[in-house]
């Protein structure tokens, strides 16, 4: 009788054909780690345990996934083979649990895919696909249609490397047998490794039922071994996001190159153009302009704002019909009311613009509070640093600030004042005032500039 269902992830690898440092299952996808994907995953069938098999990167692998309560990593110390992780996992296994293992390098495989070959009958089952190019990939061998044994790409004859039906190295079985069936593998392959795959074998001698579910979508089931598998997985993950917001009434002017590395939420009639990118959690509302080059992180923006070409928004909150960019930059803490218009080479961190307000071109606005109307002039800089902490500025509504103005933080300038332009204010200004910093200008009638020496 089966109670439970536990997991099984083979992530002990190092990933040798990538020669990178970072293990492979931290390398990322859509911008999470491989291993990030499957466990986000498993989650949902709601296992008793995951089990992760994990090498000399244990500790790195750990941190990243820490207070993480349902997975327990398994330290396999010099991995010898997919089987020989396997083996790791074995002694860790409950009795009479159905078993899904799965790779940490194979990292899209749906839900849904898992559950059919949850649901599917057999002692044995695993997941196959028909690829057009099976190189690197367990051939399956079939006899009288039944799976005799899967054949590693090393081991295989001329004619099993023809065989266009893989193994994706996902399958199911019960505790028992595994525990069975584990002790019995060896190494002797070209490999001089425990593979995995030969459970099909020893089930066999056992008379055990095996069988094998085919997952049509090859694209779930790929397996990363290089950087250039990676960057091919990335770009049918993206392509398959881009076809869903497309289906959910985005327009994107060129699916190839868009990319959402997190989760974008997007109202109708929304427009994106070329090379744009998302980070993290982005809503953007209806009648929503993102132009080209444009990267935006964790951030919200209102019904009908236009963020135009290059600019960067990060932890930003952009209110109804605004105007943002090109070549602006919204930095964590930047908000900005309905209407609000930030232009080319501004940046904003830590501040609230109120409605309507401007700072159309070349500006520094950070820990400071902007009131409804205000006009930012160009080259405005909120000095908001001293060397050891910040102070905050304060602009009221319908504020004017000419030109080139250092406001000295902590200032304040009130609502309706204006600040002459090129001054550097140090003392607050007084609702409607006029405040000029500056010397007086000097002007010599009819001078002569020196001749130019040749
Ligand atoms: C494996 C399968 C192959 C299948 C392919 C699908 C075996 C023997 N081969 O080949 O049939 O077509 O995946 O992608 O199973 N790992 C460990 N410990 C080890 C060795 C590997 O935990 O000692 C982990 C790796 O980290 C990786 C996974 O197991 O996540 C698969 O190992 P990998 O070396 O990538 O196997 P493939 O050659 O891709
Ligand atoms: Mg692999």
């Amino acid at each position: 009788m089966i109670y439970s269902l536990e997991v099984a992830i083979l992530a002990a690898g190092s990933g040798s054909r990538m020669r990178s440092k970072k293990p492979k299952v931290l390398q990322t996808l859509a911008g999470q780690p491989l291993l990030w994907h499957l466990l986000q995953t498993v989650d949902q069938l709601d296992p008793e345990m995951i089990h992760v098999v994990v090498g000399e990167h244990e500790t790195e692998i750990r941190n990243h996934f820490e207070g993480r309560t349902n997975v327990n990593w398994i330290r396999q110390k010099n991995p010898m083979g997919t089987g020989d992780a396997m083996q790791k996992v074995v002694p860790h296994l409950l009795t009479n649990s159905r078993v899904i293992v799965l790779l940490g390098d194979a990292p899209l495989v749906r839900k849904e895919t898992m559950a059919a070959l949850l649901a599917h009958k057999g002692d044995l089952v695993i997941l196959t696909t028909i690829v057009s190019d099976p190189t690197g990939y367990g051939r399956i061998v079939r006899k009288a249609g039944e799976i005799s044994e899967i054949v590693e790409e090393k081991d295989a004859s001329a004619s099993q490397r023809g065989i266009k039906e893989i193994n994706t190295g996902v399958m199911a079985a019960d505790s028992e047998r595994l525990k069975e069936w584990i002790k019995r593998l060896d190494n002797n392959n070209v490999q001089r490794e425990y593979l995995l795959t030969d459970l099909v074998k020893i089930a066999k001698e056992d008379g055990a039922n095996i069988s094998s579910n085919e997952v049509s979508n090859q694209f779930e089931v790929k397996g990363v071994n290089t950087f250039s598998q990676l960057a091919k997985l990335e770009r049918a993950l993206q392509k398959n996001k881009a076809e869903l917001l497309m289906e959910a009434g985005v327009q994107i002017m060129d699916p190839s190159r868009l990319d959402v590395r997190g989760n974008l939420q997007a109202g109708k009639n929304v427009f994106l153009d070329i090379n744009v990118v998302f980070e993290g959690e982005v809503s953007l509302g209806n009648n929503v302009v993102i132009g080209p080059n444009c990267i935006i992180s964790d951030s919200q923006i209102g019904d009908g704002s236009f963020i135009k070409a290059n600019s960067v928004l990060e932890g930003a909150i952009v209110g109804e019909d605004c105007s943002v960019g090109p070549f602006a930059r919204l930095r964590p803490g930047a908000v900005l009311g309905d209407q609000c218009s930030v232009g080319n080479f501004v940046e904003v961190k830590k501040s609230e613009l109120g409605k309507g307000s401007k700072a159309n071109h070349l500006a520094y606005l950070g820990d400071s509070s902007v009131g409804e109307g205000a006009n930012i002039g160009a080259g405005t800089i909120t000095c908001n640093y001293d060397g050891s902490s910040k102070s905050r500025t304060e602009i009221g509504s319908n504020a004017f600030i000419g030109s080139n103005t250092s406001l000295v933080a902590p200032v304040s300038v009130g609502d309706g004042a204006t600040v002459g332009a090129g001054s550097t204010i140090t003392k607050d200004v007084k609702p409607g005032d006029l405040a000029i910093e500056r010397s007086t200008q000097k002007t010599i009638s009819n001078w002569k500039r020196p001749p130019k020496k040749d």
